[in-house]
């Protein structure tokens, strides 16, 4: 039988595509080698750390905020197995959603690893060896992304002491000490688990800023912030080896502007250096699809490659490795396969930190605007001053809105505190109208709430904020 569709992959990318495509009318299929739908983002990757953040915080919590609330529980004790089960059962919850939605919208689902033959051609090899082949007017690889590793560096993941992201998710017993290679998103949100259950952090990172790319002003005081919150920070050490011991594992870094190599030792090594493309086994090659210098699937700006009838998305491609990227582009691709205008605005696409407090941005950064020469205002407002965010303990962290000098329409949104990843979705709106910070600051906010360091943010742009 011939599909309209057969997306390879059901991360966020593909199963959204194979929604859409569905509700478009499009006859679809999806392959997949997992024996579940949701991919990196809801097996291993967003869902599952943010169910394990959510409940250290609260762990966090209840130790450090409860008494000043009046609340008496004496010491909480960790149960580790419950939060483990807690961050297990939300995994299941959501796959055992992908299967409803899949038979929902009356998508054939074949499993096994899927390559690539020719365009219109994909073939399907199930875990006990048959080979199936089906023809397809289009082909959408959504094939996600893997764990890097260290370039150069021999690091072998054991997933007990020597972990990914994946075993950082899934360890039996708080380690004394880890250490964390690499202060991004992943090294920062899982660093932040551990610690907030009793683990001493230590984060070696090649830059000597953490979270690399985002708002400097923020990412200078997020690290005081987790310095409180126990981390030790090796800024500027670049790691030349990981070492399984004993006991645990040790950690090789050298300063990037040069001197003496250091060796720390830990209980457990989390490995946080970045995610490549996932083709392997594609036959990429063989069907003639281009794949970049750093193995990224070649798309246009329609997200076709050079093959035609074969198109790429989510984290397989360039761009920011974010679920919801992947999504936008699931989306556009079914679009754009059913003769629609799918287009993805690559200017407006949040990014979210869920450590404590949360970072949350979009557009642009000031570094970023320096750099392209772009004359902007900046208005910055503290949660300190915000009624709400005293009356619950969050006081951390700001809010910062950047505007065109000359037009006033925002460029980037920086907030760092409390709910910061909710907060943002009003700036991305916004942007999306390319609205000015003159309509942010005269839109009512309801009160009391954190989004009012947002609109006090607008304002400081072009006017004095009133709270401050
Ligand atoms: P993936 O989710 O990687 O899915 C690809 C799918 O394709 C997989 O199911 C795989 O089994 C399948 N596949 C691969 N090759 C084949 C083949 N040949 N045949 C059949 N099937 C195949 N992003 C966020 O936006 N927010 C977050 O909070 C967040 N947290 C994260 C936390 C962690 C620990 C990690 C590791 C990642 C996190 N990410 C987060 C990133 C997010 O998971 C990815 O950006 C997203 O999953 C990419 O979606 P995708 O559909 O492109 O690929
Ligand atoms: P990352 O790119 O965010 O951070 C990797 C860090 O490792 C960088 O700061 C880099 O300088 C450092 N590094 C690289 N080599 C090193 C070396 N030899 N020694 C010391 N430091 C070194 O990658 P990360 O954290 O692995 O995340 C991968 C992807 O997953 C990201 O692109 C991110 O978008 C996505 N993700 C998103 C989340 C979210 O949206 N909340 C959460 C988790 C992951």
């Amino acid at each position: 039988m011939a599909y309209d569709v057969v997306v390879i992959g059901t991360g966020p990318g593909g199963y959204v595509c194979a929604i859409k495509a569905a509700q478009l009318g499009l006859k679809t299929a999806v392959v997949e080698k997992l024996p579940t739908h949701g991919g990196t983002c809801v097996n291993v990757g967003c869902i599952p750390s943010k169910a394990l953040l959510h409940a250290s915080e609260m762990f966090m919590e209840a130790q450090h905020s409860f008494q000043a609330l009046g609340i008496e529980v004496g010491t909480p004790k960790l149960n580790l197995k419950q939060m483990l089960a807690h961050k297990a059962q939300t995994v299941e919850q959501n796959t055992k959603g992908l299967d409803f939605l899949m038979k929902k919208n009356k998508i054939d689902v074949l499993r096994g690893t899927g390559s690539v033959v020719a365009a219109g051609k994909v073939a399907v090899t199930a875990a006990d060896g048959k080979v199936q082949q089906v023809d397809t007017k289009n082909i959408v690889i959504a094939t996600g992304s893997d764990v890097a590793g260290i370039p150069g560096v021999k690091v072998e993941f054991d997933e007990k002491v020597i972990l990914s992201s994946t075993g950082a998710l899934d360890l039996e017993k708080v380690p004394g000490h880890m250490i964390v290679v690499g202060g991004g998103v992943i090294g920062l949100e899982l660093g932040s688990v551990w610690a907030r259950l009793g683990a001493k952090v230590t984060v070696v990172e090649y830059l000597d800023t953490i979270l690399g790319g985002m708002d400097g002003e923020i990412a200078k005081q997020f690290q005081r912030m987790l310095g409180k919150q126990g981390f030790d920070f090796k800024l500027g050490a670049k790691v030349t080896a990981v070492t399984k011991g004993k006991k645990g594992a040790s950690v090789t870094f050298e300063p990037v502007k040069g001197g003496a190599a250091e060796t720390i030792e830990a209980d457990a090594v989390l490995v946080a250096t970045g995610r490549r493309p996932y083709t392997d086994g594609l036959g990429l090659k063989e069907a003639g699809v281009e794949v970049d210098e750093r193995g990224r699937v070649k798309t246009d700006g329609h997200l076709r490659t050079n093959v035609p009838g074969i198109y790429a998305i989510g984290d397989v491609i360039a761009g920011p490795m974010l679920a919801h990227k992947a999504e936008e582009e699931g989306v556009a691709v079914a679009e754009i396969i059913a003769g629609q205008a799918g287009h993805v605005n690559y200017d407006v696409i949040p990014g979210v930190v869920y450590t404590s407090p949360e970072i949350a941005s979009v557009g642009k950064t000031e570094e970023q605007l320096k750099a392209e020469g772009i004359a902007y205002n900046a208005g910055k407002f503290p949660f300190s001053a915000n009624g709400r965010a005293r009356a619950s303990l969050h006081t951390d962290g700001f809010v910062k809105v950047l505007a065109d000098k000359k037009t006033d329409r925002v460029l980037g949104v920086h907030i760092m505190g409390f709910g910061a990843g909710e907060m943002i979705h009003e700036a991305a709106v916004l942007m999306e109208f390319g609205g000015s910070s003159e309509d942010l600051a005269r839109t009512c906010h309801a009160h009391p709430t954190m989004s009012e360091a947002v609109k006090e943010a607008a304002l400081a742009t072009f006017a004095k904020p009133i709270h401050m």
